[in-house]
Parts: structure tokens; sequence; C-alpha cells
């Protein structure tokens, strides 16, 4: 269990296609032991579609901050119903919620970086670490390309703010290349995505990009791009 272990299967797992490289990760960690952490992100809709396409029964988890857009709770149902899959909608602790509400208003996050973070913490991370405590593996849509934060991802990654792997499929994919794979699969997709939303979190923190723009910039657009991880994939998690 460790970096070295990441490390080894990098190695050993280099040149993988997407579907393959989930294919050896489930092989490797057991069904039981690995579970897939959607966003319903386009990437994430591609991960579905290879996981049905591959009959793999892998549990589908996604976190429901509870400040998600319409457009997403409406692709939660439609790839529930396309694929014939369940996902698990993981809520943030209640009280927690109430509690940092009724401190800082509805929308502390515009406040300060302390606040945006706080409440991350609570409607995301929280509620992730809790999920992920009885798994070796996660499998995340994340690529290198996404952001300045990202560039030094692996495919097979030591995570060691949750203790467990994290597993990138799509770690070498271009967006240009899920948008092809979208197309010609027919993979169902947020609405927002043609409405000039690259990447799309919850609502009051995601909105449209200029064309030309970075496809992070309408995510926390008040921050700088250095900052802009909300806890699920921090800084610890991307050291090899
Ligand atoms: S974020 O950290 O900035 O919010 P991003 O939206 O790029 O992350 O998504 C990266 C990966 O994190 C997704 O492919 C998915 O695996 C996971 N993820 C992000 N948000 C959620 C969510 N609400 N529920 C489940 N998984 C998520
Ligand atoms: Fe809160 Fe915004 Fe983070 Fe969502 S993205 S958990 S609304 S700060």
């Amino acid at each position: 269990m460790s970096i070295e272990t990441a490390s080894t299967l990098n190695a050993a797992w280099s040149g993988a296609s997407p579907a393959e490289a989930i294919s050896l990760a489930l092989d490797y960690f057991g069904e039981e032991k690995i579970t897939f952490s959607t966003s319903l992100g386009a990437e994430d809709q591609v991960i579905t579609d290879i996981l049905w396409r591959q009959n793999l029964r892998v549990p589908v988890f996604t976190l429901d901050t509870g400040r998600l857009p319409e457009e997403t709770y409406r692709l939660l149902d439609e790839t529930r119903l396309r694929y014939g899959i369940k996902v698990e909608v993981i809520f943030p602790e209640a009280e927690s919620v109430q509690k940092m509400q009724t401190a800082h208003g509805p929308n502390l996050f515009y406040n300060s970086i302390e606040n945006r973070r706080e409440c991350c913490r609570i409607r995301k991370v929280e509620p992730l670490s809790r999920k992920l405590s009885s798994f070796s593996a996660w499998i995340c849509g994340l690529r290198r390309s996404q952001s300045v934060t990202r560039n030094q991802l692996d495919l097979v990654q030591w995570d060691e703010a949750f203790g467990l792997y994290k597993i990138n499929p799509l770690v070498d994919a271009t967006e240009a290349w899920v948008w092809e794979y979208i197309r010609s699969h027919n993979v169902p997709y947020n609405a927002l995505h043609d409405k000039g939303y690259p990447s799309i979190g919850c609502a009051p923190c995601t909105r449209a990009i200029e064309p030309g723009e970075d496809i992070r910039a309408g995510r926390w657009w008040w921050e700088q791009p250095e900052l802009k991880e909300c806890g699920l994939h921090g800084a610890h998690a991307h050291q090899r």
C-alpha cells in the first residue's frame, strides 16, 4: 500500500487504453474494493459508458453537494435510465451544513478562500472521505491537461489525503478525445457543456467561459488558478 506500488503499477500498465486501464485496475483491486466517483462531467460520462460497455460492475457514486445545477440532476436521471445503473447519492452531514450557513450565510464561498474551502470541506470532502473509507481504490475522471494543478498526474496514484489508490484512466486523454468519444458513442452529457461550461461543479461556483479561456476558468472564477482545487484532489494526492 504505497507510493512505490503506484509507481510499479504505472510502469506495468503504461500504454493501456482507458478501457484497458479500468479492467486492469478492477482485476488488481477486486470488484468489491474499487469504486467510481462521478460528477457527471464529460470525462465521467465517458468512464460510465466504458464500464457499461465492458459490463463491469463497479459501484458508482456521486457527491450531491445540495448546490448542483439543475442540468446535472437531469443528467443524473438520464444516465441512470440510459445505462440502467444505480448511482449512489452521497449527501453532506445536515448538521454541519446548517451550522455553516447559520454562521456565514448561504453564499459564504464568495467572502474568502477560507470560507470557500470550508464549504467544499463540508459539502464534498467529508462526504467523500466517509464514502471512500471502505475501498482500496477510486476511479476519477481527472486529465493532466485540465489545469496547472493537474499536470503531474499519473494513471495510478497513492492518494495520501484519503488513504487509498486513485485511478485516472483518462489521465492522458485530450479534451478533443473525450468529445470524440461522447459523439461517436452517443453518450449523454450535461446540457451546460453546450452553453460554454467545459467544467461543471456547484451552480454558484461555476460559470460559462469566454472563447479562448482556460477550461477551468469558470470554476471559482474569483480565485487564482493555482488555488482552484476543492480538496477532492489535493496537492498531496498529486505527488508520485
Ligand atoms: S473538482 O475537484 O474541481 O470539483 P472536477 O470537477 O474537475 O473536480 O472533477 C474531477 C473528478 O473528481 C471527477 O472526474 C470525479 O471523479 C470527481 N468528482 C468531482 N466532483 C464530484 C462529485 N460532485 N461527485 C463525485 N465525484 C466528483
Ligand atoms: Fe460550496 Fe462552491 Fe465548494 Fe460547492 S463548489 S461545495 S458551493 S464552495
